[in-house]
């Protein structure tokens, strides 16, 4: 595999960008994107089950997005939304009001990405509830500003650097559907206790869950806890905010990974694919929620720009036609055998796990009972090798979110290409030490 222009562009990026730009899991320079097939600089071709990690969930180029961005690039780009308004904005926000779980009235308030949306969340709900302190869950990803960042409970065990900026984060222990418990197990134990001693109610302001954990491992939160946690904050006023930033937008299945819950969240929060894969973040909830600040205190100069709203429109528009659900049902039914069949293998050595729903998996690589993150690295450096993308999270978990649209043919040559991987890494076959060399794979911790 030739990676040459990839990796001499690499060099260059190492010498002029920030090592907190991203992280590489592989010499990967992204030249084009078609549907479900990304081309590096160098030509090759690689079945994308990365998805732009869940930010362009209709793949590269969709038509509909493409002729949206077109005809709105012969009008205007972006005119400073703090000061004016556009059409583009008001119709996407009236949409993405319209399918609020329960139908409730709510506004909309756009942001750039899913960590700023977190942020101006945190900010509004701690002045409508006269409230400082919020609780999130452990494993969680709600990313990486300030409050994203300090609500998150994924990346380094809480370091100060990484987390814990904002004080008066307290994260508990996440229930799984998995685990089995049975509906009436006293899952709130750890919370309660919390409020009896040092964590009082009364001075809570929201919860934040993501209700199948992306980065933490894409294991569904149990049924029966999200909702004696619902229950809760109905009893104490707190809010219970649903993170659906890396499973909404029909990820999960569904417009919002809380449906499968039967919960109406007080807030919703919403980033990656929304803007049809322009940057664009949003937090949604009721008016008193969302008409508690002054508008400068909020407002970003550009957020909810023409450009990201008119594709944002543009893919949900498609997203409501019958031909996007038949395709989604198609290729989830598609997406389950093939992990069924992925999994059910007996193998020398390994166990494979799967969780997760929808067009959102993630396969646990174990070994003895415990993850075995340096597996995962060979397994998904290989798949690269076989022009396979796909990521590893919590170090020993493939997270497979191809596009939501990937061709049929695709996604099961995609589960080939992933069977051969695993089967001669199993053999004893070593991935080129460079693509395993990339920062991805030193100091993952698995944390599942
Ligand atoms: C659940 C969840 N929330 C929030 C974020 C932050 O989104 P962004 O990286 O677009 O700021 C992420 C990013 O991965 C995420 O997975």
């Amino acid at each position: 595999m030739n990676l040459q222009k990839s990796r001499d562009l690499l060099a260059r990026d190492q010498t002029v960008l920030s090592s907190g730009q991203h992280l590489l899991y592989y010499p990967l320079a992204v030249d084009r994107v078609d549907g479900e097939i990304v081309t590096d600089l160098d030509g090759n071709r690689y079945l994308d089950f990365m998805a732009s990690a869940s930010s362009l969930n209709l793949g590269g180029a969709d038509v509909h997005v493409m002729e949206a961005v077109r005809a709105q690039l012969e009008k205007c780009l972006q005119y400073c939304t703090c000061y004016t308004t556009n059409q583009p904005m008001v119709e996407y926000a009236e949409r993405l009001a319209s399918i609020y779980p329960g139908k409730i009235p709510v506004k909309v308030l756009f942001a750039h990405s899913g960590s700023d949306a977190c942020d101006t969340a945190v900010r509004l709900i701690r002045t409508c509830t006269g409230r400082k302190r919020f609780i999130s869950f452990l494993h969680s990803c709600h990313g990486s500003s300030y409050a994203g960042a300090s609500l998150s409970a994924c990346f380094d065990g809480g370091s100060e650097q990484v987390s814990l900026m904002l004080p008066d984060i307290r994260y508990f222990r996440c229930y799984y559907e998995d685990e089995g418990l049975p509906a009436d197990y006293h899952y709130l134990r750890e919370i309660e206790e919390a409020f009896r001693t040092d964590f009082p109610p009364e001075e809570v302001a929201a919860v934040f869950v993501e209700p199948i954990q992306g980065d933490g491992g894409l294991r569904p939160a149990s049924h029966a806890f999200l909702r004696q946690l619902y229950a809760l904050c109905k009893k104490h006023g707190i809010l219970f905010i649903s993170d659906e930033v890396q499973q909404g937008f029909f990820r999960s299945g569904r417009w919002f990974g809380i449906e499968e819950y039967g919960i109406i969240p007080d807030g919703i929060l919403l980033g990656k694919s929304l803007g049809g894969g322009l940057p664009l973040g949003a937090f949604l909830a009721r008016p008193e929620v969302m008409d508690v600040l002054p508008f400068s205190i909020c407002a970003h100069t550009i957020s909810g720009f023409h450009l990201a709203c008119a594709a944002g429109i543009a893919q949900f528009d498609f997203m409501c036609q019958p031909e996007f659900q038949t395709a989604l049902r198609e290729n989830c039914t598609g997406m389950e055998q093939c992990v069924k069949t992925l999994v059910s293998r007996k193998r020398q050595g390994i166990l494979l796990k799967a969780y997760g729903t929808g067009m959102s998996y993630g396969i646990h690589v174990l070994r003895g009972g415990t993850g075995d993150p340096a597996t995962a690295a060979k397994i998904a450096c290989r798949s690269f090798e076989k022009g396979l993308l796909l990521l590893v999270v919590s170090g020993n978990v493939l997270r497979l979110q191809p596009p939501l649209t990937i061709r049929p043919e695709s996604l099961r040559e995609g589960f080939r290409r992933l069977e051969e991987a695993i089967d001669e890494v199993l053999a004893g076959y070593e991935p080129d030490p460079l693509l395993l060399s990339q920062p991805a794979w030193q100091g993952q911790s698995d944390n599942v």
